[in-house]
């Protein structure tokens, strides 16, 4: 935990620092960042300046310039030339708005003498194209603007020569609105031009004069562009009275102080305008401070090529202006502009005095680029993954170059179509942010420490590749990802990803899952593992052995059966076969192969062919109805296990499973004598109704699932040790005369297996009910029992036996397939028995189809227990009778009469189960 909380604080750092330390200022709303500096330190001026020292990009060089003194253009930071954006983040009040000024002092700061030239942005604005022309003359861009988020971000990129730096960064907040305009929230107002007409020096006015420290360049600084003094009749003037300009933010007043006039009639001047031509935003000020006498005026018109409406205008500075002293500011929010700007102060033909001018400010208007529609989504991501690598890359991801680690579309508004954040050491769950990129064709997060789950990507229809091996994520692979429709590759590999795979409609996919030990292939629509296996099964019968029946064996048996002459032990008494080489079986009774030849009138009445051997009908001396297996000779191991094997299952009693009643085991031929079950088996009833009379309804299926399931969880969980049937199947469900079913031929394998080939991993089931996983990995677990009594009630719900040639369409000859189409896709109509005919409760069908779902898994682990099933299947039973008496109640009241309820068949079936109440749990071995 501690190292977790460490871990984030450090990596926040970078971004916390980064933003702090301009959060002070003496005047608030004002950073001014030293770049390259190392102190916080006030200046001549006033302005106190701090270090960008925890910048993390990017080095630092010290320059001297000669005449350039002031401490912040004595550093600067400068970065790689590379294809990268470097970024800077400043906190701002939203909703107000700011003076942004970066300055730039090259220097030669790396003894190249190249002039570097490279771009500044504002978050994914393109601002300017800074191009160094003199190493000792500062560069200053500044921009107005509307602030609408919480941070701004000023980044510099594309080096075309030189290596791209930076002296200093500004920001300076107004606090009213002269520089609103009407299409603030759509443009930027880059600054061209602020000028203080007739200023006494060279040097600019700045603050603290204006207290938002706009820097109002003296006319006389740029002589070859502001003619001043050079046009005859040109002069300064100025004024120690105050100027009374009325409105915060307009120029400081001593900028107004000062002015121009032209003394012959006009003023002209020729202004080069940086960024022009385009829309821009101009003002002039004005104010009188000249002493005119009462007879003498000043009007003027503005003359301005391509611009008649504005000529036409008359300025009377004192008049519009309301007296002298006072400001006049004439403006145009939204005029076109040539990038050669000449105009012209021309003085009425009645004026007595020629024009005058104070100041002017144009500004271009910058259009907004909003950047990434991904934009928001970034940051979300970004504020969960703050590792210094990805944070501080600042500004849109994709403008006007992407982050290192995204790649964008070339859409005017881009979206991000790549994401490579392999090995970046992130933790914590995959941001939810990177799902909302609509755009994502490709996403890299591999060889990270991520946990949780992988969330749903269905926003992002085009993925195409994704890579998430090597973290800790957990959870399943989300059925979403596997239905993207272009998803070609998928790496989820060395994570601890749990559940099964579900193939989507995407045939091209690679996909790499290994290292997830809890992670499965699964089968949506005849997946190729379960195709294979199913493949292998039916082609190599030599591993199902359980599954051949010979019938020779038992004919070339039977001429054996005769001579010995041994006394037919009655059945009901426990007694010993005298002729028994190994002694009794404890615990069972032995019967003489005379004895049984007798009871089933030598062996006439075959009544089934089970997993092991031929079974006849019998009848005991006292009347007892008894079922004799005839096991295959071959398929029994040695005598004492053969013993042993009986002795263990004649002591397993269940009302749910067949009694075995004894044995008989003479000159090598072995036969098990069970009780006898009345109404055969289920398959029986289910594929061959006619048998039977009409087919069993579905409160009866439901009883029959709960009975054979009690009977297996019992084996599972009664019996010491534990049995695992290893053929449950719906021929080894058998009906007694009640109708109440019981699970037979338990046990049997593992008296049949072994002897036989001593090999023990030979796998034994039957076709169509075989657990995949026991195929796959040899592995016997009570796991799959459950998935093949799942095959039962599939075959319950569809009447539809578990492997079949025809029935389940083209591809799929398999009822976990078919039902697992129908069920998953919402359609389990399509798989109901028809002979059912109506006569159920969806939601009981539906529950009980979906515990099927369960017990058919791929992988045993996710299967339920036998315990699970039984008390699923309870509670449908009990959903089912429910609406059952709901549907009776209705219709007794509907006809006024009374109706017989299913009360009676239950009393009649507790009778039943009264019957058969002696349990014993078999001893351990
Ligand atoms: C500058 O001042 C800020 C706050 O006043 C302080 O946190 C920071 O450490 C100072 N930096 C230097 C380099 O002195
Ligand atoms: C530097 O300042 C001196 C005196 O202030 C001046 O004579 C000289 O022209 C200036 N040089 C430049 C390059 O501005
Ligand atoms: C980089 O700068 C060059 C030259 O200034 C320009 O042509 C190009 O469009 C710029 N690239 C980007 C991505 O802004
Ligand atoms: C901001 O505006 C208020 C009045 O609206 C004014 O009193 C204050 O001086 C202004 N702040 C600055 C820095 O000019
Ligand atoms: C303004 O005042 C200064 C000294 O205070 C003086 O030198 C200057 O001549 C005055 N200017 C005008 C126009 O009165
Ligand atoms: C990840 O962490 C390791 C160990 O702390 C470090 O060596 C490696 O540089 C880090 N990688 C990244 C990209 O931060
Ligand atoms: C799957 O990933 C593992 C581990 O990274 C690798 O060894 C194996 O070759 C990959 N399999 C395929 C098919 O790419």
């Amino acid at each position: 935990m501690e190292i977790k909380l460490l871990f984030i604080f450090f990596s926040l750092s970078p971004i916390l620092l980064l933003l702090f330390p301009f959060s002070f200022a003496q005047m608030s709303g004002f950073v001014s960042l030293d770049c390259g500096g190392n102190v916080n330190f006030t200046d001549e001026i006033g302005l106190k300046w701090t270090p960008d020292d925890k910048f993390t990009y990017g080095e630092i060089s010290t320059i001297s310039v000669a005449n350039e003194t002031r401490k912040q253009y004595t550093t600067l930071r400068h970065f790689p030339a590379d294809s990268r954006k470097y970024c800077y983040t400043l906190d701002v009040a939203s909703r107000t708005r700011y003076l942004l000024r970066a300055t730039f002092l090259y220097g030669n700061f790396d003894n190249n003498n190249v002039y570097p030239k490279f771009d500044i942005s504002v978050g994914a604005t393109h601002w300017s194209t800074i191009v160094i022309s003199d190493a000792n003359t500062i560069e200053t861009i500044e921009l107005i603007f509307l602030v609408t988020s919480p941070t701004i971000n000023v980044c510099l990129s594309n080096a075309t020569t030189g290596t791209p730096f930076i002296s200093t960064l500004e920001l300076r907040q107004f606090n009213g609105s002269v520089y609103y305009t009407d299409f603030e929230n759509d443009y930027y107002l880059s600054v061209s031009a602020r000028i203080n007409f007739g200023a006494q020096s060279n040097a600019p006015i700045r603050y603290p004069d204006d207290p938002f420290d706009r820097i109002w360049e003296s006319d006389s600084s740029k002589k070859a562009n502001y003619l001043v003094d050079v046009a005859t009749g040109t002069q300064k003037i100025s004024t120690n009275v105050s100027i009374d300009v009325n409105r915060n933010e307009i120029p400081p007043v001593k900028v107004m102080q000062t002015a121009v006039v032209g003394t012959n009639g006009s003023l002209t001047y020729r202004l080069d305008l940086e960024n022009f031509p385009g829309f821009g935003w101009a003002v002039i000020y004005l104010a009188e401070i000249e002493d005119l006498a009462e007879d003498e005026s000043r009007k003027f018109r503005l003359v301005l090529p391509g611009q008649p409406d504005l000529s036409k205008l008359v300025l009377n500075i004192e008049e519009n202006a309301r007296g002298k002293y006072r400001l006049y500011e004439p403006g145009v929010t939204n005029i076109s502009l040539p990038f050669v700007l000449s105009f012209k102060l021309g003085k009425t033909s009645d004026s007595s005095r020629g024009p005058l001018i104070n100041a002017m400010e144009l500004n271009k208007y910058l259009e907004k680029n909003d950047g990434s529609l991904d934009g928001d989504a970034m940051s979300s991501v970004l504020s969960q993954y703050t590792s210094a690598e990805l944070a501080n890359e600042g500004g849109d991801p994709c403008l006007p170059v992407p982050w290192s680690w995204v790649r964008c579309s070339l859409d005017p508004r881009p979206r991000i179509v790549s994401i490579f954040l392999s090995s970046k050491n992130l933790t914590g769950n995959i941001p939810l942010g990177i799902t909302k990129l609509t755009g994502l064709v490709e996403l890299w997060l591999d060889g990270n420490m991520l946990t949780g789950p992988i969330p749903d990507f269905s926003r992002c229809p085009d993925l195409t590749i994704i890579h998430l091996e090597n973290n800790q994520l957990t959870g399943s692979l989300p059925a979403t990802l596997m239905k993207l429709p272009h998803l070609r590759e998928l790496c989820v590999q060395n994570n601890m990803l749990s559940g099964r795979i579900l193939s989507g409609h995407n045939n091209n996919l690679v996909l790499n899952y290994t290292g997830n030990i809890n992670l499965h292939k699964g089968s949506r629509k005849g997946s190729d593992i379960e195709a294979i296996i199913i493949g292998s099964a039916v082609g190599a019968p030599i591993l199902l052995l359980v599954t051949i029946i010979s019938f020779l064996v038992t004919r070339k048996g039977k001429k054996k059966y005769n001579v010995k002459d041994h006394r037919v032990s009655h059945p009901s008494q426990s007694t010993v076969s005298s002729n028994n080489d190994d002694g009794p079986v404890e615990g069972a009774q032995c019967f003489s192969y005379a004895e049984i030849k007798i009871s089933t009138n030598n062996f006439e009445k075959k009544v089934g062919s089970g997993g092991f051997g031929v079974v006849y009908y019998g009848k005991l001396d006292d009347g007892k109805e008894i079922a004799v297996k005839v096991l295959t000779s071959n398929s029994y191991q040695g005598k004492r296990e053969f013993s042993n094997e009986v002795s263990l299952l004649s002591r397993i009693h269940h009302r749910n499973l067949v009694q075995l009643l004894g044995y008989c085991r003479e000159e090598g031929n072995c036969m098990l004598i069970y009780e006898f079950m009345h109404n055969g088996t289920l398959k029986e009833h289910l594929y061959c109704p006619l048998t039977h009379g009409r087919s069993i309804n579905w409160i009866k299926r439901l009883e029959v699932a709960e009975d054979a399931a009690k009977g297996i969880e019992y084996l599972h969980t009664g019996c010491v040790p534990a049995v695992i049937h290893r053929d449950v199947k719906s021929s080894n469900i058998l009906l007694d005369r009640h109708m109440r079913a019981k699970v037979s031929d338990f046990g049997l394998s593992k008296i049949a297996v072994e002897g036989v080939s001593h090999v023990s991993s030979i796998v034994r089931g039957t076709v169509g009910y075989l657990d995949p996983e026991y195929y796959i990995s040899q592995q016997l677990t009570d796991k799959s029992d459950v998935y093949s009594f799942g095959v039962i009630l599939l075959e319950l719900i569809s009447g539809q036996e578990a492997i079949s040639n025809e029935s389940f369409g083209v591809n799929c000859r398999n009822i976990v397939q078919w039902a697992k189409l129908h069920i998953e896709s919402g359609d389990i109509q399509g798989i109901i028995d028809p002979a059912l005919r109506n006569n159920y409760d969806l939601q009981s069908m539906w529950k009980i189809a979906e515990k099927a779902l369960m017990c058919v898994q791929p992988h045993g682990h996710l299967r339920p227990s036998m315990s699970e099933v039984v008390k699923d299947i309870q509670d449908t039973i009990s959903i089912e009778k429910q609406s059952r008496r709901t549907s009776d109640e209705l219709s007794r009241n509907s006809m006024h009469s009374s109706i017989k309820t299913s009360s009676t068949d239950l009393g009649a079936a507790d009778n039943f189960l009264s019957i058969d109440e002696s349990i014993t749990l078999p001893s351990a071995r």
